[in-house]
């Protein structure tokens, strides 16, 4: 299952989105920060801490955050799990991975969501922040998923989600079609982080809604499966592996 239809003006078929993607983030990479921090109105950083909190992450846990870009997502887990050696973080830009590396002492692994080269039943936590709309395929990212969190393990994908009301759709829409890569454009001065900002606005656009990423999730084996909404934008799915029946 497609996260979202294929943007022919973007990429020609399904297979060139990878390498059109990587590029875009290689590109924007250095400005990222900055963007997400103003653009979000510096709430940013708490927002992901707190998040990782409610949702149950505790010291002792081994974590992999998958799409970790510049380790937004790592760097406010670290504080919360005492350590950075306990995540792996993992993304296919080498651009945001170079920052991340940056940032913290965690293991860096270059590779996509819809083929971790990791084992099986490695981590009891997995976090995916604002990236659920860049992979290829639902189906084998959350079969991903699954495979390498051990029984128990929790999920935690995080991201944007596009308003159904006509009046919070609009104001969405003006701001993350029209605003946002304009102001993008304005503090960077660079046209790779405006391209950044306006894919993702045609991404949050065009995105499946909630319900087809609940029954993914469901699909994939995953119990649990739920998913809140703070400020009825921002999406937290949340799962669970469970455990082998005795
Ligand atoms: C908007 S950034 C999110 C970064 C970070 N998680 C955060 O919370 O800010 C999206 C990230 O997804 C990564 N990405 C794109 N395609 C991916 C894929 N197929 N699998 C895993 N990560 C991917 C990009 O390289 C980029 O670093």
């Amino acid at each position: 299952m497609l996260p979202h239809p294929t943007l022919a003006t973007r990429y020609a078929t399904p297979e060139a989105k990878p390498e059109f993607v990587n590029r875009l983030f290689d590109g924007g990479a250095k400005h990222y920060d900055a963007i997400v921090d103003w653009g979000f109105l510096r709430s940013g950083t708490s927002y992901r801490h707190w998040v990782l909190k409610r949702h149950g992450l505790l010291p002792g846990d081994h974590l992999l955050d998958v799409a970790c870009g510049t380790g937004l997502v790592a760097v406010e887990a670290a504080k919360i799990l005492g350590t950075a050696q306990a995540i792996t973080c993992l993304d296919p830009s080498a651009g945001m991975l170079a920052v991340a590396r940056t940032k913290l002492p965690a293991h860096f692994v270059q590779a996509r969501a819809e083929k971790i080269p990791l084992a099986d039943n490695s981590f009891n936590f997995l976090t995916m922040g604002y990236a659920l709309r860049h992979v290829t395929s639902l189906t084998e990212t959350f079969q991903e998923f699954h495979r390498v969190l051990k029984p128990g393990g929790k999920l935690l994908i995080l991201e944007v989600t596009k308003p159904t009301g006509p009046a919070a759709g609009f104001l969405f829409r003006l701001y993350f079609g029209r605003l946002y890569p304009f102001l993008t454009r304005l503090f960077t001065r660079s046209n790779e982080a405006q391209d950044m900002m306006r894919y993702y606005w045609e991404t949050m656009d065009t995105c499946v809604p909630p319900s087809a990423v609940l029954g993914a999730l469901a699909a994939a084996g995953f119990t649990a499966v739920k998913r809140d909404a703070a400020l009825g934008l921002f999406s937290e799915y949340s799962a669970v592996k469970s455990n082998p029946l005795p």
